[in-house]
């Protein structure tokens, strides 16, 4: 019986190092062949007192089939390359959390103003950010030696292919598929040659367009209060100061009071105690005949603002560079 147990041990203990196929055949005929160990065992049961046969008869066929279990179970881990689930679990290890991600904080406050536009009766709406010439410049009522189309501002992709300096494009766009009554805000990247503090080369604007008989400044003025008053709250005022844009007529830059200081004046706002916010105005009648509308009976306003400028105001944020170098500590206080 020791001598049968002994067996056992060793063959398994043997198995338990063997890392081939070669290996465990080895011992498959070391043990359990003609020759082997565990059957030269068994023949000499034949040998024993009488009344020691059956016992040692029935250890011996137990142990042959414990290590035919266990040579094929070592042939199937080499196989498969894995261990069994029981070698591989070990439930005192910690539980895996999900790591569920966020809105980039610009992606958010560009989702709130549009969320706020839509509640005022606006579609939303997006364009292309590689657009022709014409429809950044040309349509929009840029005369040929503007500024605006100097090569320091515009990332050209070809002669009359350029990233979007702005959303307004997406004015003539619209237009030219739609008749009025058109109330609709776009929001999307833009691209501009600049980079510093306040700057970078791509940002998101959000822009707006409202066209219908007998749309008034005033509308910009209501549209555009409610606008600031639901994004940060009802004591931000507005100041309109004139200013001029190629495809609105008369043209208007909106400030907010400053939103840190209450217009008391510190370093955000540089000490005026305002905020410029976005661009704005009355659309041009050229565009109108660039898109079929009758300038008689039609009038509208659009207005632009930039989404970084807005998130930096909101969350008190100094440097629009941080929204786009991916630091994950920044990003998760959002
Ligand atoms: N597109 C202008 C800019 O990027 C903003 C603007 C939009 C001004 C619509 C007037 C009307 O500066």
């Amino acid at each position: 019986m020791e001598q049968i147990e002994q067996i056992e041990k060793q063959a398994l203990a043997e198995l338990d190092a063997a890392g081939t196929a070669d290996a465990i055949d080895a011992i498959r005929v070391c043990y359990l062949g003609r020759k082997g160990v565990l059957t030269s065992v068994m023949r000499n049961i034949s040998q024993l007192p009488k009344e020691d046969r059956p016992v040692a008869g029935k250890k011996a066929n137990q142990v042959k089939g414990i290590l035919e279990a266990a040579l094929n179970k070592a042939l199937q881990r080499l196989e498969t390359g894995a261990q069994t689930i029981e070698d591989r679990l070990d439930v005192s290890l910690p539980g895996r959390a999900n790591r569920t991600g966020s809105l980039h904080p610009v992606s958010q406050i560009s989702q709130q103003m549009c969320d706020i536009f839509s509640r005022l009766g606006f579609d939303v709406a997006e364009g292309p950010e590689i657009e022709s010439d014409y429809y950044n410049f040309e349509a929009l009522n840029f005369p040929k030696n503007h500024p605006a189309r100097d090569m320091q501002d515009t990332f050209f992709v070809s002669d009359d292919i350029v990233l979007r300096t702005h959303t307004s494009p997406m004015q003539i766009r619209i237009m030219e598929k739609t008749q009025p009554p058109v109330r609709v805000v776009v929001p999307g990247k833009v691209f501009r040659c600049d980079s510093d503090l306040t700057h970078t080369p791509m940002f998101h604007q959000v822009e707006g367009l409202f066209v219908d008989q007998g749309v008034s400044f005033g509308d910009l003025k209501g549209i555009l209060t409610a606008f600031v008053h639901q994004m940060f709250d009802d004591k931000t005022s507005l100041r309109f100061r004139p200013s001029f844009f190629p495809f609105t007529e008369p043209s208007a830059e909106v400030d907010i009071l400053c939103v840190m200081c209450r217009g008391k004046g510190c370093r955000v706002c540089s000490h005026t105690g305002w905020i410029e916010v976005l661009g704005s105005g009355m659309v041009h009648p050229a565009l109108y005949e660039n898109v079929n509308y009758d300038p008689e009976k039609y009038t509208g306003f659009a207005f632009g603002m930039g989404v970084e400028r807005i998130a930096m105001l909101k969350f008190g944020i100094d440097d629009i560079r941080k929204f786009f170098e991916n630091d994950i500590r920044f990003l998760n206080q959002f």
